[in-house]
C-alpha cells in the first residue's frame, strides 16, 4: 500500500514542479527535475515511472483546462528527458550495485549449496546401491522385520539412542504392547539393552542362567533373549536390537548371536547413512529457502509465493506419479523460479496498475536471468532449464523462447500451472486476490491451449477432490 500512497505524492510534487515551470518558464526546472530524480533514485523508482507521471500530470492539466501554450508543454518534456538522462545513468549503476549485493550473497550461498549437493548425491547413490529407502522409518522397519524373521523370535524391539537425552527409545517393535512401546526409556548402562548399548558388545541371556548384573522381573523373568548393539563403521553405538523367546522355545545360540551382530552392523550403517542424508537434505532445503527469501525482499508482495508454488508443483507431480527424484528437482525449481526478478527494478515488481511495454519487457527477462544464476549451482536436476521455461505455454505463446508442447520440459509445464494458480489466488500489487475458483477456471478454460492437459487435470483433482489448500 505504501507504494500507492507514495505514487500519489509523486504526482503532486511533480505537478508543482511542472506547473511552476509552465507559469513562470523558469530555468530552474531542469535543476528541480534532477533533484527530484535523485530522490526517486533513493526510493528505487525508475526513469520510466517519472515519464509516466509527467504524462499523467499533463493529462490532468488538460482536464483541469488550465491554459498553457502547447510549445511550453512540449518543451517541458524535452527538459524532463534531459533531467532523466542526468540521473538515469546514476540510477542504473545504483540499481546494479544493489542487485550485485544480493547476488554476492546468493553466490556465497551457492558455494555452500553445491557442497551439500555433492555430499547428498554421493550418499544418495550409496543408499540406492544398498537398496535402502531414503525414509528412516522405512529402513528401520525393513531391518527389524528381516531380523525377527531370520532369528525366529516371538517378540523384540529396535531401539535408538536419543542424541539429546542419551536414553534408548523404541522405534520398531514386534509382539509388544503399545503402552510399552511409547513409554519405554532406558538409560545407558541399565538393564540388558542399556548395558549392550553402553559396552557395545552383544549378549545372550539364557532363561536358565541368572546373571548378577541383570535382574529380570515380571513376564521377562527366566526367558531367553538376545541383544546386539547397532554399531557404526567408526565403532559408535546408535542403538540396539533386542529379541526375546525363540518360537521353538530353545535358547539362542552363539550362531544366532553372530548373525544378529552382522545384521545389526549392516543396519547401523544404513541408518547412519539415511540420517546423515536427511540432515543434509534439511540444511540444503534451508539454504534454498534462504535464497528465496533474499529474492522476496525485493518483491515483498509475492512473499511466500515461491514456497507455495513449490509445494503445489510437488503435489501435482505426486498426483501424476512422477518419480521421487523428479519431485525433488521440482521443489528446488519452484523455490527458485523467480530468482531472475532480482534483475528487475523493485519499483516495477511492486507497481500498482498496468505495466508499460518497457516494464513488461523488463519483467520478461527474469526466466533467462534466473536460469543464468542457477546455472552456477550444481544441481543434479535440470533446475536451470525448468526456470528458463516456466513462462512457456504449450501453444507457443509464452516466453522467452516461444516453445511448444513437448519442447517444454514436463517440470516447467508443472511449475507454469502452479505459478498461475498461486498468482491468481493471491493478492498482487495491481489487483486484489481473484480467489482459487477464478484460478481453477483459468486453467480449465485454457486446458490443452496454454497449459498441459494432464497437469491441469492433476491440479484440479488436488483442489476439488483431495482438499489441497495453500497454507
Ligand atoms: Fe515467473
Amino acid at each position: 500500500m505504501n507504494k500507492v500512497i507514495y505514487k500519489r505524492g509523486l504526482d503532486i510534487s511533480y505537478e508543482k514542479i511542472l506547473t511552476d515551470y509552465l507559469k513562470t518558464g523558469q530555468e530552474t526546472y531542469l535543476y528541480q527535475i534532477t533533484q527530484f530524480g535523485k530522490e526517486l533514485m533513493r526510493l528505487e523508482i525508475g526513469p520510466e515511472s517519472i515519464i509516466e507521471t509527467h504524462l499523467n500530470v499533463i493529462k490532468k492539466i488538460n482536464r483541469d483546462k488550465k491554459v498553457y501554450l502547447k510549445k511550453d508543454i512540449d518543451a517541458s518534456f524535452t527538459i524532463l528527458m534531459e533531467g532523466i538522462m542526468s540521473y538515469g545513468m546514476a540510477y542504473k549503476e545504483y540499481l546494479n550495485s544493489r542487485t550485485e549485493g544480493y547476488l554476492a550473497e546468493i553466490r556465497e550461498l551457492n558455494i555452500k549449496l553445491s557442497r551439500k549437493l555433492t555430499e547428498m548425491t554421493v550418499l544418495y547413490n550409496t543408499i540406492k546401491i544398498t537398496g535402502s529407502s531414503l525414509d528412516l522409518k522405512e529402513v528401520l522397519s525393513s531391518v527389524f522385520i528381516n531380523t525377527i524373521k531370520s532369528l525366529k523370535a516371538e517378540d523384540g524391539s529396535l531401539m535408538l539412542i536419543d542424541p539429546e537425552d542419551k536414553v534408548l527409545a523404541i522405534k520398531e517393535a514386534y509382539g509388544l504392547e503399545e503402552d510399552i512401546i511409547k513409554k519405554t526409556r532406558i538409560k545407558l548402562g541399565e538393564g540388558i539393552a542399556g548395558l549392550v548399548a553402553q559396552k557395545g558388545e552383544p549378549l545372550i541371556i539364557s532363561g536358565r542362567l541368572n546373571s548378577p548384573q541383570i535382574k529380570r522381573k515380571g513376564k521377562y523373568e527366566g526367558i531367553n533373549s538376545i541383544c546386539a548393539p547397532l554399531k557404526t563403521k567408526k565403532g559408535g553405538v546408535i542403538g540396539i536390537i533386542n529379541l526375546n523367546r525363540k518360537v521353538d522355545a530353545e535358547p539362542f545360540t552363539e550362531d544366532d548371536l553372530k548373525l544378529l551382530s552382522t545384521i545389526a552392523h549392516e543396519a547401523a550403517t544404513a541408518i547412519e547413512r539415511v540420517s546423515l542424508y536427511q540432515e543434509l537434505h534439511k540444511s540444503y532445503l534451508n539454504t534454498i529457502n534462504t535464497i528465496a527469501k533474499i529474492v522476496e525482499t525485493r518483491d515483498p508482495y509475492t512473499s511466500g509465493h515461491q514456497k507455495r508454488v513449490a509445494k503445489l508443483a510437488c503435489a501435482i507431480a505426486e498426483e501424476m506419479s512422477l518419480p521421487q527424484d523428479k519431485t525433488e528437482g521440482l521443489y528446488a525449481a519452484g523455490i527458485l523460479h523467480d530468482i531472475g526478478k532480482m534483475n528487475v527494478p523493485a519499483e516495477i515488481l511492486s507497481k500498482p496498475g498496468r505495466l508499460s511495454e518497457i516494464e513488461l519487457s523488463l519483467i520478461k527477462t527474469h526466466p533467462q536471468a534466473g536460469s543464468d544464476i542457477i546455472k552456477e549451482m550444481e544441481f543434479p536436476w535440470a533446475v536451470s532449464l525448468i526456470v528458463l521455461q516456466h513462462h512457456e505455454r504449450i501453444d507457443g505463446s509464452g516466453y522467452p523462447q516461444g516453445l511448444k508442447g513437448d519442447e517444454i520440459l514436463l517440470e516447467a509445464r508443472i511449475i507454469g500451472v502452479a505459478d498461475v494458480v498461486e498468482a491468481m489466488a493471491s493478492h498482487r500489487p495491481y489487483r486484489p486476490a481473484l480467489g482459487i475458483d477464478k484460478a481453477l477456471e483459468e486453467i480449465s478454460q485454457n486446458r490443452g491451449i496454454l497449459y498441459d492437459p494432464e497437469v491441469v487435470d492433476a491440479c484440479l483433482k488436488l483442489f476439488k477432490e483431495k482438499g489441497f489448500k495453500f497454507e
